[in-house]
């Protein structure tokens, strides 16, 4: 899908995103949690969708968040709004960041890399903004590690992509690895389908 498909597909489920966000946080939230809520300082949300990565923030943090929906922004802005907490929130492509080099201390980013027309352009994005002393955490989904699971996600591939732009069947290692990334920590769950990642923009050089 091009990055306006894309765009248009949120814009049609960002309201039934944001009603079931309980389930994201049901499944996901754990991993988010353990990924997230250690970060500190400028804090750098790349698709931030509905703003569903918030709540597992420090308090402390002065968030950034981008998404290329306005409407997934609008329900984010209604998030932080429920949080009582601070944030500035940009309509942006991941694949090309308007920010400068190391603008950021810790850059995030959830359930992404899936729909990203480039995910390689946008880890190194990523990179890019982060500063060489901080630090880019991830949490992503992918093809299971248990076989009639992964079955069941290489049959319905292609309609589960053209329905909503998300690759469910992609290796998260394979992609952080083609960008070129330094992985310090990684975990699995969910039957393998929860890939989360601790990377070191420095490529340990720092
Ligand atoms: C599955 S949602 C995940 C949202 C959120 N991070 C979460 O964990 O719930 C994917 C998000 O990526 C955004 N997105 C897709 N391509 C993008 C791009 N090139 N630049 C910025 N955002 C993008 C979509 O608008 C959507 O909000």
């Amino acid at each position: 899908m091009s990055l306006a498909e894309i765009k248009d597909s949120y814009a049609e489920y960002a309201d039934w995103i944001h009603r079931f966000d309980w389930l994201a946080h049901l499944v996901t939230g754990r991993y988010r949690r353990t990924r997230f809520g250690d970060v500190d300082g400028k804090i750098l949300d790349v698709a931030c969708g509905t703003g569903t990565n918030f709540r597992y923030l420090p308090e402390t943090v002065e968030l950034v968040g981008i998404d290329i929906s306005p409407e997934m922004l609008a329900r984010a802005e209604d998030r932080l709004t429920e949080l009582d907490t601070d944030g500035t929130l940009l309509q942006m492509d991941a694949q090309n960041l308007d920010f400068a080099d190391d603008s950021f201390d810790a850059v995030i980013s959830s359930l992404s890399t899936c729909t990203f027309p480039d995910p390689v352009a946008a880890l190194r994005e990523m990179s890019r903004v982060c500063k060489p002393e901080g630090t880019i955490r991830l949490v992503e989904h992918g093809r299971s590690d248990v076989r009639p699971i992964a079955s069941y996600q290489e049959w319905r591939t292609d309609a589960h992509y053209a329905q909503t732009g998300c690759r469910w069947d992609q290796r998260p290692r394979d992609v952080v690895a083609e960008a070129g990334l330094t992985v310090q920590d990684t975990t699995t769950g969910l039957f393998g389908m929860i890939t989360t990642f601790e990377i070191d923009p420095d490529g340990g050089d720092g």
